[in-house]
């Protein structure tokens, strides 16, 4: 395994860092309020304080000279980090070599065709083929097509909670108000069911946990009549559920919707934008649960600082789709391909994926910990490096932080040189999910800033 000395050659040192009297900084500020008379703020961090200028390894810079620890990671990109000596060195030699080959053979998307096969889950490896596109929403439409043409069925499953991306087809999947209201009609025949979310769930059953209780509401559903779903090509489902909280149900209910959809012939597919590429403790989040999926989508973490995602499914699946049906013009090109590949590489080789476990743990029990003293903290979840801290105003009631008290954290973990982005289904919930190059020290430094910050608001 990689030594702590090692990861911390990849960052700045003696992050974080604040140099300016005012936050953000004069020249972020100028910058952050000049953006939206030029770019829309309907993009991801929409008005978020923060001017990105540089980034190494775990930590970042803004214009005004501000270091931080970006626990982060690019939402889920960089896995490896920002700016990998191996990955530049492969930009480097990759750019000068080939690029754009359209969405033709080219010998580094073949290659790494070949290594995502042998690094598949199991049910998948060594048996599968890969489609590439350039971002999630794209992978996700991409295996709405795939799964209805391969079954000839139309309506696809998805759960309560989901984030699949903003297109047509993956809208139609996402659940959140923000992404949705005003926009649709989306495409039609989508079906939400309820995700074994156990902090909320709506149901209570003193002799079966929500995992059972969801699990068995999707067999239900997929094998009873008059349930309207009669026509299911797909069961898509994010085993850590990402953008709807950081949570990670126990493995029966994937069991379970396994089983619901063997007996009613419809596709298992796992979505593992956010939580694949080792963030977890495993290469793709399905392998905790045991199942095997009969296809997934990926993206986020696999590139390496580079767009790379697209969909992985068993081979006699694959085999049913015409040639030539689903082109896009800058799938795989050559740069993506190889910095992907060196990208795996370095998580492999490093033993990134299992430390990504331990480190994880490590952060688990400590915010358990500090939960508690500190009554704002609703419940810590997650796995490997996927950690969720949902915050509440009330412990009985589970209220839902506010959205303003929410912006103050982020703000004054900002100010206090931590990068942080929010999720979850009320803008409640706290991720910590840095680079799986972060070394002990920085981890432990941010997860004390942001104790810090909470306590000083539960007083
Ligand atoms: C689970 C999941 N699927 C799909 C997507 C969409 O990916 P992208 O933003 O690259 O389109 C995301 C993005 O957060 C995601 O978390």
């Amino acid at each position: 395994m990689i030594s702590e000395k090692e990861l911390a050659k990849l960052s700045h040192e003696n992050a974080p860092n604040i140099i300016t009297s005012t936050f953000p900084g004069p020249k972020s500020e100028t910058l952050l309020k000049e953006a939206p008379a030029y770019e829309s703020m309907t993009r991801g961090a929409g008005e978020f304080p923060l001017v990105f200028d540089e980034g190494r390894g775990v930590t970042v810079k803004d214009p005004d000279g501000n270091l931080y620890i970006d626990v982060s990671a690019g939402v889920g990109v960089n896995c490896v980090g920002r700016a990998h000596p191996e990955i530049l060195s492969t930009i480097e030699k990759q750019s000068k070599h080939l690029m754009h080959a359209s969405d033709m053979s080219n010998t580094k998307r073949g290659e790494l065709a070949k290594l995502i096969s042998s690094i598949a889950p199991p049910g998948l490896r060594n048996n599968c083929i890969s489609y590439f596109a350039q971002s999630g929403s794209g992978a996700l439409e991409t295996v709405v097509k795939f799964a209805r043409k391969i079954t000839r069925r139309r309506q696809i499953v998805a759960f309560h909670g989901a984030y699949h991306g903003v297109w047509h087809a993956s809208n139609a999947l996402t659940t959140g108000d923000q992404y949705r209201a005003g926009y649709g009609p989306f495409m039609g025949d989508v079906i939400h069911a309820p995700y074994p979310y156990d902090y909320r769930f709506p149901f209570s059953n003193s002799e079966k946990t929500c995992e059972i209780i969801a699990g068995e509401y999707v067999d239900y559903l997929l094998n009873t009549p008059y349930t309207a779903a009669d026509d299911v090509a797909a069961v898509i489902v994010e085993p850590v559920q990402g953008e709807g909280g950081y949570v990670a149900p126990a493995p029966e209910f994937f069991q379970l919707v396994k089983s619901a959809c063997e007996k009613h012939g419809a596709l298992f597919i796992a979505d593992e934008v956010q939580a694949g590429a080792g963030r977890t403790g495993k290469m793709w989040s399905i392998e905790h649960a045991g199942v095997e999926p009969d296809m997934i989508t990926f993206g986020k973490g696999m590139g390496g600082d580079l767009p790379m995602a697209g969909v992985i499914m068993r081979k006699d699946l694959a085999e049913q789709l015409d040639p030539m049906s689903q082109p896009q013009t800058f799938a795989a090109n050559a740069l993506s391909a190889a910095v992907c590949m060196k990208n795996i590489d370095i998580l492999m080789k490093n033993d990134l994926i299992s430390r990504a476990d331990d480190l994880g743990t490590e952060i688990i029990s400590k915010l358990r910990e500090a939960s508690s003293t500190i009554e704002l903290i609703g419940e810590v979840r997650g796995r490997g490096l996927m950690i969720g801290i949902e915050l509440v105003t009330n412990r009985e009631t589970r209220e839902p932080l506010g959205g303003e008290t929410m912006n103050n954290i982020v703000g004054g973990l900002l100010s206090n040189g931590i990068i942080m982005v929010p999720c979850g289904r009320y803008g409640n919930v706290l991720r910590l999910m840095p680079s799986l190059t972060i070394t002990r020290d920085y981890m432990h430094k941010g997860v004390d800033i942001l104790l810090s910050v909470l306590a000083s608001l539960d007083k």
